[in-house]
């Protein structure tokens, strides 16, 4: 399959919705309740899980964009940032899928029964296992923020090719 040289609509449009969503899933998970035993989710976690769940859905769909709709590396770009950027990018693809998923599976170990935004219920991973949630909830935090570090270095470098080397990369997801 043939590169496109630019990110189309669609590609643009998973990128700045994802971008959107996780900007509020960061501040529910931290400021929603502490989780104790025996609780069932309240609203906040409703929609935490709700925005996560909506999220796995949204990059799964949008990998399956990138895979079909392949977009060439910006050509005046050096090789070394041709291949950080790429290997940058797919961690942003695995992380925010360990994430989903460790969270997912916290919330089915729980025994929980959760609705997707009060309208559907939402299929549990597995059934009730205190010990495995026990394990599950470090990896989501650690997932958690390993996602948001390699995110920081994502825009940083974005930031960079703003005001350092001052050329069209940021141009490439901008709408246009
Ligand atoms: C990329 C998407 C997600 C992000 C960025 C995220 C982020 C967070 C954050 C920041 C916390 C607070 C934990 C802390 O105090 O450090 C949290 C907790 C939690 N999240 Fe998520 N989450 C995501 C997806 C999900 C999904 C899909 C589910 C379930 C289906 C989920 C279930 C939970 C649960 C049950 C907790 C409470 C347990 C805990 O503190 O680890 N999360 N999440
Ligand atoms: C303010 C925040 C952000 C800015 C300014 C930004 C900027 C950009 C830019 C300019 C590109 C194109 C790079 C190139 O062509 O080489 C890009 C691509 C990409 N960004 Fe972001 N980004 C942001 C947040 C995020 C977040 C939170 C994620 C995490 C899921 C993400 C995931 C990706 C991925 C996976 C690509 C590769 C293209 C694709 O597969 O669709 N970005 N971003």
């Amino acid at each position: 399959m043939t590169a496109q040289l630019h990110y189309g609509k669609p590609a643009k449009i998973f990128h700045w919705l994802i971008v959107g969503l996780l900007a509020v899933q960061y501040p529910i998970g931290w400021l929603m309740p502490d989780i104790h035993r025996g609780m069932s989710p309240g609203a906040a976690m409703t929609f935490h899980i709700s925005i996560g769940i909506a999220i796995l859905a949204l990059t799964a769909l949008r990998f399956l964009w990138r895979l079909t709709h392949p977009v060439a590396p910006e050509s005046s770009l050096p090789v070394w940032q041709r291949l950080s950027s790429e290997a940058v990018h797919w961690l942003l693809y695995v992380l925010v899928l360990a994430t989903t998923i460790s969270g997912w599976l916290f919330a089915s170990y729980r025994g929980w029964s959760v609705s997707f935004f009060y309208l559907v219920p939402l299929p549990m991973l597995a059934s009730d296992n205190a010990a495995a949630g026990r394990a599950i909830d470090g990896l989501h935090q650690a997932t958690e923020w390993a996602l948001l570090i390699i995110i920081g270095i994502h825009i940083a470098a974005a930031l960079a090719h703003i005001f350092i080397y001052r050329d069209r990369v940021m141009q490439r997801m901008l709408p246009g």
